[in-house]
């Protein structure tokens, strides 16, 4: 049995271009390869735990239009169940403008459309298949007051949570508290910590202030320089994957898609981060959001031969 995933999160399409250099404020820069990708932090989630072998099913909002259809397509072919992505007739579906500079680093503006639209009536309406997951996973592209019900509703339910508290906001102390794992990268945990994280040191420090205020387990994303783990049994940097950066887009959505798929398939943590690692790696070498999100075989060949 696959391990079933439940994503709460945002459906965006993803309208992208590559730049010389990202432009400064008044200038323009010819840019070229313009394309649309399906993205959005909660749809690259489910795609990345889909394409590792979960059963998925998402909540979110997308607008009625031709964006929305073609997410609703795409995670359709992806067998991915999309019964509780409500299509609302008065937003358009969420976009996201991404330059992508020679380095493959890029720059995002998101316009959330009904993304931000999502209530806590979709989200009772979804509470089934939150009680149907092993783990329910989430982000912050949809509102907080939002986010925070349905963690209540698994923490109720005794559903493991992961949040990925990305985009950066502030989180209240009682939710922190009914977290399993919070997969923070570097600003977003200096944001929820005022720690600044520099160095290894400082990552420690950080996680174990989150763990202070009742998280289970951090696990604090340093891009290529792999996660820092921290639980009641271990603090322990885990190291990255050396590989060449076509477009970093999405890499954190891979690596909480493969965590979650291997936290509920038991794996021990350490064994779970290096997972996600393989994966948000592999989705760095490929364009896009959805596209370069990578397959359980792809993983596993990637993770032969590599410690
Ligand atoms: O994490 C990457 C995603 O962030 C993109 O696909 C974009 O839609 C934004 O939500």
């Amino acid at each position: 049995m696959g391990a079933k995933i439940a994503v709460v999160g945002s459906l965006n399409m993803d309208l992208v271009v590559r730049a010389p250099h990202m432009p400064i404020p008044g200038e323009t820069v010819i840019g070229s390869d313009f394309r649309t990708i399906p993205g959005g932090k909660g749809a690259n989630q489910a795609v990345a735990a889909a394409r590792l072998g979960a059963e998925v099913t998402l909540i979110g909002r997308v607008g009625d239009d031709d964006f929305g259809r073609a997410q609703l397509r795409n995670l359709g072919e992806l067998s991915i169940d999309t019964t509780h992505v409500v299509v609302d007739s008065e937003a358009a579906t969420g976009i996201a403008l991404i330059t992508l500079d020679a380095n493959g680093q890029n720059s995002i503006v998101l316009a959330p459309g009904a993304n931000m639209r999502l209530t806590k009536e979709d989200i009772n309406a979804a509470q089934g298949a939150i009680v149907w997951s092993d783990v329910l996973v989430l982000q912050l592209e949809n509102p907080l007051e939002v986010v925070v019900h349905a963690i209540d509703i698994a923490y109720a339910e005794g559903v493991k949570v992961i949040l990925n508290p990305a985009p950066a906001r502030s989180i209240p102390k009682e939710t922190l508290a009914k977290l399993d794992y919070l997969i923070p990268n570097e600003s977003e945990t200096a944001l929820l910590t005022g720690i600044e994280v520099a160095d290894l040191d400082s990552a420690k420090e950080a996680a174990e202030r989150l763990r202070e205020e009742g998280v289970g387990t951090v696990i604090l994303t340093l891009g290529d320089r792999g996660a820092f783990l921290s639980s009641a049994k271990e603090s322990v940097h885990i190291p990255g994957y050396e590989v060449e950066v076509v477009d970093t887009t999405a890499a954190g959505d891979a690596f909480v898609g493969g965590l979650a798929v291997a936290l509920a398939q038991g794996q021990n943590l350490a064994e779970v981060v290096r997972y996600a690692n393989a994966a948000g790696a592999l989705a760095v070498t490929r364009l896009g959001a959805q596209p370069s999100l990578p397959t359980r075989q792809e993983v596993e060949e990637f993770m032969k031969g590599r410690s």
